[in-house]
C-alpha cells in the first residue's frame, strides 16, 4: 500500500486551504513539507464565484480566473504556484478515514497520508431534501450547488432547459444569488422562502421588504411562509412539477435547492471535542488533540467580540482563520506566541445590480436609514443593530469601499448611541464621521 508522509497536511482543498498554502509560503515552507489534499480535481478557488459570476449568461467566470487569493485582492494561485513551492496538491482524492492518534490519513484505493501536523479545512456540504424525506426529490434536474462540478451541471441545464422554469427552493443566500442569476439567464424564476421574509436569520423585514420588491419587479416570483413537499416526475424521470405545503403545484424544468449547509465532521467523530456542530478550537485554531488544527466553516472558535463560541459559513472568515493558523503553527515552532484571533463578522452578497455588506451581530433593536426605494436609480439604505445603547450590526446596500470600511469600523468600535430618532436621521454618516 503506497503510504506518504508530510510535516503538514491540509485536508480539504478549499477557500481555507488556499489561504492556508499562501501564508505557508509567507512564513517560509520547504519543498515537500506541505500537501493539501481534496476531492476536488482543481486548485482550490474562491468559491463565492461559483453562485454569481460563474453563471452569467455573458462572459461567465472560469477556472483558471478566479482561484484563490484573487477574491481579497491577492495574487492568484495557478497550480504551477505550489509546484513552484513544492507544495503538492494531491487532487481528485477522497479521504475516507482519519485516525488522528496515528496521524494518518486514509483513501479508499488504500492509500495512506502520514502527518505532523494536520489543519481540517473540509468545509460544509449541502444539506440535501432527500435527508428530510422530501417525496419525489431524488428526480432529475434538481441541482445543489458546492462545487464546480455542481455549477457546471447546472450550467448544462440552463442550456438545455432553455428560457424555462425555474424553482429555487430556500430564501437564504443561495436563495437570493441563484434567484438572481437564472433570471439573469432570462428564465421564469419562483422562489420559496419557507419564512416571512427573505434572509430571514439576518435581514430585518425592512431591509428584506427592498429586495423582494427589487426581485418583484425584475419579474421573480417570491413565495413566502410554505415548502415544498414533493416533487412530480415526467417518463424521463426529469421534475416537472413541486408541490407546496399549502396545497399549490408549481411547474418545473430545473429546481435549485439551497436549504443549508452542515460541516463535514463526520471523519473525526468521537476524536476531536466538537461544539454547535463544528470542530471547537481556541484562539488559534487548535482543536482538543495535539497537532490537529481546524478551519473555515467547520471551526466552533471564541468570538472575542461577543466572548462565545461561533462557527461562521463565510469566505471571509475561512481565509482569515487558515492564515491564524498557520501562524500559529509557524510561531509555535519557533517558541513564540501570536495574539488570538479576534474577527469581527463580515458577510457579504451581489445579486443583480445590488451590492450589500454586513459587520457585527445582527442583535438588539434596529434603525432603518437611507433610501430604500427600489426604484430608485441607485438606491443607498442601511441599518444599525442596538443593544444597550451601543452599535454592534451594521447593514449597507451600495456603499462606496469607503463606506463599506467605515462600516466595518462603527461595528468593531460599538459607538454608544445617544437617541435612535438622531441615528435614523444622521444615516451613514454616523458611521462615516466615526
Ligand atoms: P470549502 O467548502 O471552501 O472547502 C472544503 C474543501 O474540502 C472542498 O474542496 C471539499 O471538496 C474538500 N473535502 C471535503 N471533504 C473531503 C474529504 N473527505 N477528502 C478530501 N477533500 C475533502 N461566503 C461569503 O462570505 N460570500 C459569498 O458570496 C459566498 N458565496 C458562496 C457561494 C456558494 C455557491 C457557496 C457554496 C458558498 C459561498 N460562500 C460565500 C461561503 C464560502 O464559500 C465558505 O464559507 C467557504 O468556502 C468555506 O471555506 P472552507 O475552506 O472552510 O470550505
Ligand atoms: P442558508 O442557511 O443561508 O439558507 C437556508 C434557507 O433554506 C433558509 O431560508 C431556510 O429557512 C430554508 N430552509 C430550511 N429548510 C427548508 C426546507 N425544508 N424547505 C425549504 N426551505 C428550507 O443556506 P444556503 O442558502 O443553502 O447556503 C449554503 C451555504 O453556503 C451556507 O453556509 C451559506 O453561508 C453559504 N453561502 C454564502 C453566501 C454568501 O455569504 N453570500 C452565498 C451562497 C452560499
Amino acid at each position: 500500500m503506497a503510504e506518504k508522509s508530510f510535516k503538514y497536511v491540509i485536508l480539504g482543498g478549499g477557500v481555507a486551504a488556499g489561504y492556508a498554502a499562501r501564508e505557508f509560503a509567507k512564513q517560509g515552507v520547504k519543498p515537500g513539507e506541505l500537501a493539501i489534499i481534496s476531492k476536488e480535481a482543481v486548485a482550490p478557488y474562491e468559491r463565492p464565484a461559483l453562485s454569481k459570476a460563474y453563471l452569467f449568461p455573458e462572459s461567465p467566470a472560469r477556472l483558471p480566473g478566479f482561484h484563490v487569493c484573487v477574491g481579497s485582492g491577492g495574487e492568484r494561485l495557478l497550480p504551477e504556484w505550489y509546484k513552484e513551492k513544492g507544495i503538492e496538491l494531491i487532487l481528485s482524492t477522497e479521504i475516507v478515514k482519519a485516525d488522528l492518534a496515528a496521524k494518518t490519513l486514509s483513501t479508499t484505493s488504500g492509500e495512506t497520508f502520514k502527518f505532523h501536523i494536520l489543519i481540517i479545512a473540509t468545509g460544509s456540504t449541502v444539506i440535501r431534501l432527500t435527508d428530510f424525506g422530501v417525496q419525489g426529490a431524488d428526480a432529475k434536474n434538481i441541482f445543489y450547488l458546492r462545487e464546480v462540478d455542481d455549477a457546471d451541471t447546472l450550467v448544462e441545464a440552463i442550456k438545455a432547459k432553455k428560457n424555462g422554469k425555474v424553482v429555487i427552493v430556500g430564501g437564504g443566500y443561495i436563495g437570493i444569488e441563484i434567484g438572481a442569476v437564472m433570471k439573469m439567464n432570462n428564465c421564469d424564476v419562483s422562489m420559496l422562502c419557507p419564512e416571512d421574509w427573505l434572509m430571514f436569520r439576518l435581514f430585518t423585514r425592512d431591509i428584506a421588504a427592498f429586495y423582494e420588491s427589487y426581485y418583484e419587479h425584475k419579474g421573480v416570483k417570491i413565495i413566502k411562509g410554505t415548502v415544498a413537499v414533493g416533487f412530480t416526475a415526467d417518463s424521463n424521470g426529469e421534475v416537472k412539477e413541486v408541490r407546496l405545503k399549502d396545497g399549490r403545484v408549481l411547474e418545473a424544468d430545473i429546481v435549485v435547492v439551497g436549504v443549508g449547509a452542515k460541516p463535514l465532521t463526520a471523519l473525526f467523530k468521537g476524536q476531536v471535542a466538537e461544539e454547535k456542530g463544528g470542530i471547537k478550537t481556541d484562539g488559534f485554531f487548535k482543536t482538543s488533540v495535539p497537532d490537529v488544527y481546524a478551519v473555515g466553516d467547520l471551526s466552533t472558535f471564541p468570538l472575542k467580540m461577543y466572548n462565545e463560541l461561533r462557527r461562521v459559513e463565510h469566505v471571509d472568515h475561512a481565509r482569515k482563520s487558515a492564515e491564524q493558523a498557520v501562524k500559529a503553527i509557524k510561531a509555535s515552532e519557533e517558541g513564540k506566541t501570536i495574539e488570538e484571533y479576534d474577527y469581527l463578522p463580515f458577510f457579504y452578497s451581489r445579486e443583480f445590480d445590488l451590492s450589500w455588506q454586513f459587520y457585527g451581530d445582527n442583535v438588539g433593536d434596529t434603525v432603518l436609514f437611507g433610501d430604500n426605494n427600489p426604484a430608485s436609480p441607485k438606491p443607498k439604505f442601511g441599518t444599525y443593530w442596538i443593544k444597550n445603547g451601543k452599535i454592534f450590526g451594521a447593514f449597507l446596500e451600495g456603499g462606496s469601499p469607503e463606506e463599506n470600511k467605515a462600516l466595518a469600523k462603527v461595528a468593531r468600535v460599538q459607538p454608544t448611541v445617544e437617541s435612535l430618532d438622531l441615528l435614523a436621521k444622521e444615516g451613514l454618516s454616523f458611521a462615516t464621521k466615526i
